[in-house]
């Protein structure tokens, strides 16, 4: 018998089945994988065997389930009866009647950890790839093939839900530590170990006796209601219903079938469509990118202040060598200083960071760019400066080299004009904080080549950053969205709403942290700058009280005192209390977002819908339950929308006339997920 994403073998009496998915780099657990294993156990079940090994082909052993099969699921029902299917088959598994091994490399998450539970041991290969998690509560469901079963026997109930409720991962030694793998072994030796432990047949592990007792009925409910404590902290219930359905599951005790009933509402909700929506924007961003080869080693970055440091301490850690130039020998000792505090808490292992801080060169005079393949220029939001830094740089690389600014708001056009050569320049727009916002802009200047704009995605993927395309025009996508609701929320705090009330608006709607404290984070001089480059072209009015507030010196959270004051670990102290308002706070801040996504549609600085909710929320953490403005604007409808659009015009102010856009029904397309 042959499959298409399995292989069979025996050998002296154990099998040995290969997973290895047809036409496709990872192994994933879609229906047809999952219907061929169940016909593999079918025959294996027939027959007088030792053991079986369950290993995989590919560069991990399984990712998890096909999270493309999300998308065509709509009814409850109908996602509890896979759930039940794929809970049958590993069922199957744990109940031959000979001991199976997962041998496991590489990542092992959700659905293929679950299968890894089902089998009597699991053997991991001891090394840094290797990570095993059940990530489901990240795209709004939770483990349904038995896990939430499985785990907390195996390693105690705490670490279980620990596991499941943050979704983290954990490496082979830290797997190990917890019970969740018998033995960790070199590559060389997986096979072997796998073959020893079906040999000896040792008494399978489960968790030590105290590791259960959070399992004891008087124990339970108080430990749930304080771990339920820890996830209200970190999620509002409204929008991340998950994590507490885990906690819910536990606290009753459920069997696999209510964890399947469970897992079927969650997985038709709201949340998790569009979770799992937000997750396919990324992966197709990165997919986009990967087709492409960058061809670069070195990176040379200019400016090392805040952003220009963190690109080039990040993309040390990625393996990229990097030389760092600034004019001002001791902001450059504060980067590298920065970079070794970094890599110690990112990487750990002293080698390592001893090895990318090797990769991290300051360069006070500017000689890696003799070398570089790539320039990154983020020095001062001047355009002069820019100018003459292009033209000395120019002079000063190989032929070859792509040369990329991180300019927040200067068109690529007027950068450019020092070039010989302007079809090499594109930009590379980060955002702040590096290494925490995934997305990277990749803008397009009239000029720039698609050679330069492919080899810029493809760099940008092997940073492990997203890269969405965007004109070069006025605060690119991100920033031109962002700003009106900066704005908003700035004009009502001038109105007289505490901003207690403005902030707490915008995290109620979901929001990562409310407008006013982001303006304070970012820093109000930088706001006011970018607010007056787009005042211009997008008609913003700048509201005189930021003005002020900057000429006073009152920059936000690095002066210490902006909208909020600081205390020295630069914690807002008291934002005060919310009173109970029933002005429309949260329709004038998210509209006015909502409105000029369209407008950036109807100018086609990005191509479609989907690439606005992927800027939205890998750029600014834009609620990730509602999937973005944009299928925000789906779920309300264009009518609704228009229409409070123009009641908010008529009550305060021209700024909310609907953008014309909401008219072109050919502007609303999904091109990124052509399914929508
Ligand atoms: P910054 O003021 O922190 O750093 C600029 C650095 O460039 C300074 O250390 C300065 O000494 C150095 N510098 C200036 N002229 C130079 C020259 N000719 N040669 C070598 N070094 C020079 O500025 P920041 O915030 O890092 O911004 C840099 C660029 O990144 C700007 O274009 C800004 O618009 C953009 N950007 C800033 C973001 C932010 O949140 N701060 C976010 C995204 C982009």
């Amino acid at each position: 018998m042959s499959f298409r994403h399995w292989r069979v073998e025996e050998d002296q009496n154990v099998s040995t089945i290969t997973f290895d998915t047809e036409g496709a780099n990872a192994n994933t657990l879609s229906q047809e994988a999952l219907d061929e294993l169940a016909k593999i156990l079918d025959r294996l079940g027939a027959m007088e065997l030792e053991g079986l090994i369950i290993r995989s082909a590919k560069g991990s052993f399984i990712v998890g389930a096909d999270v493309n099969e999300f998308r065509q699921i709509d009814d409850s029902a109908r996602a509890a009866d896979l759930a039940r299917t794929g809970q049958h088959i590993f069922g199957r598994i744990a109940s031959l009647p000979f001991p199976s091994v997962a041998a496991i490399h590489g990542h092992c998450l959700g659905g293929g950890l679950e299968l890894a539970l089902a089998c009597t041991y699991r053997i991991a290969r001891e090394d840094e790839g290797t990570r095993l998690g059940l990530p489901e509560v990240k795209l709004g469901i939770h483990p349904g093939f038995g896990g939430t079963v499985r785990l907390p026997p195996l390693v105690g109930d705490l670490s279980a839900l620990d596991l499941m409720l943050t979704g983290r991962t954990v490496s082979a030694r830290q797997a190990r530590k917890l019970g969740l793998v018998d033995e960790i072994v070199p590559e060389r030796h997986l096979l072997h170990a796998a073959q020893a432990f079906i040999a000896k047949r040792p008494r399978p592990r489960r968790a030590r006796w105290w590791q259960r007792l959070p399992a004891l009925a008087p124990l339970r409910k108080p430990v749930a209601r304080l771990l339920e404590r820890r996830v209200r902290a970190k999620a509002n219930p409204d929008h991340y219903p998950a994590p507490y359905r885990i906690l819910e599951l536990w606290r009753q005790q459920a069997g696999q079938e209510e964890e399947a009933r469970s897992l079927g509402e969650m997985l038709a909700g709201r949340t998790s469509r569009n979770l799992v929506n937000v997750f396919l924007l990324g992966e197709e961003l990165k997919r986009r990118g990967k087709k492409h080869q960058h061809g670069i080693e070195r990176v040379h970055v200019v400016g090392a202040g805040v952003m220009g440091a963190d690109i080039a301490i990040w993309a040390a850690a990625r393996g990229f060598y990097v030389s760092l130039q600034d004019k001002n020998p001791e902001i450059l000792a504060r980067a590298v200083k920065k970079a070794y505090g970094f890599y110690k808490k990112k990487l750990k292992q002293p080698r390592a960071v001893q090895e990318a801080m090797d990769r991290l060169m300051p360069d006070l005079a500017g000689d890696g760019l003799q070398r570089a393949d790539l320039v990154i220029e983020a020095i001062v939001e001047k355009v002069e400066a820019k100018r003459n830094l292009f033209a000395e740089v120019e002079a000063r690389v190989p032929a070859g080299a792509l040369l990329a600014t991180n300019t927040s708001s200067i068109p690529l056009e007027d950068i450019a004009k020092s070039l010989r050569d302007p079809t090499r320049l594109v930009g590379l727009h980060f955002f702040n904080p590096v290494a925490q916002m995934q997305l990277v802009e990749i803008v397009r200047g009239a000029q720039s080549s698609d050679a330069a704009l492919n080899r810029a995605r493809g760099f940008t993927v092997a940073l492990d950053r997203l890269p969405l395309d965007v004109k070069s025009s006025p605060g690119f996508l991100v920033n031109r969205v962002l700003m009106p609701y900066l704005i908003e929320a700035v004009t009502l705090v001038e109105e007289g709403h505490s901003i207690a009330d403005v902030d707490g608006a915008a995290t109620d709607f979901g929001m990562p942290m409310g407008p006013i404290l982001l303006a304070d984070t970012v820093g109000l001089d930088i706001a006011l700058s970018v607010a007056e480059e787009l005042s211009g072209p997008l008609s913003i009015k700048v509201p005189q009280r930021l003005r002020d507030m900057v000429a006073a010196g009152s920059l936000g959270k690095k002066s210490g005192r902006g909208f909020y004051s600081y205390d020295k670990k630069g914690k807002p102290v008291d934002p005060g209390t919310r009173n109970p308002t029933h002005a429309p706070l949260t329709e004038r801040l998210i509209l006015r977002m909502v409105n000029e996504a369209v407008a950036c549609l109807r100018e086609g600085v990005v191509a479609d819908v989907d690439s606005i909710d992927a800027g939205m929320v890998y750029g600014t953490g834009f609620a990730p339950y509602l999937g973005g403005p944009m299928r925000y604007a789906e779920t309300l409808g264009d009518v609704g929308i228009c229409n409070t659009l123009r009641r908010l015009a008529q009550e305060y102010d021209k700024r909310f006339e609907p953008d014309a856009g909401w008219s072109q029904r050919d502007l609303f397309q999904h091109q990124l997920l052509a399914k929508g």
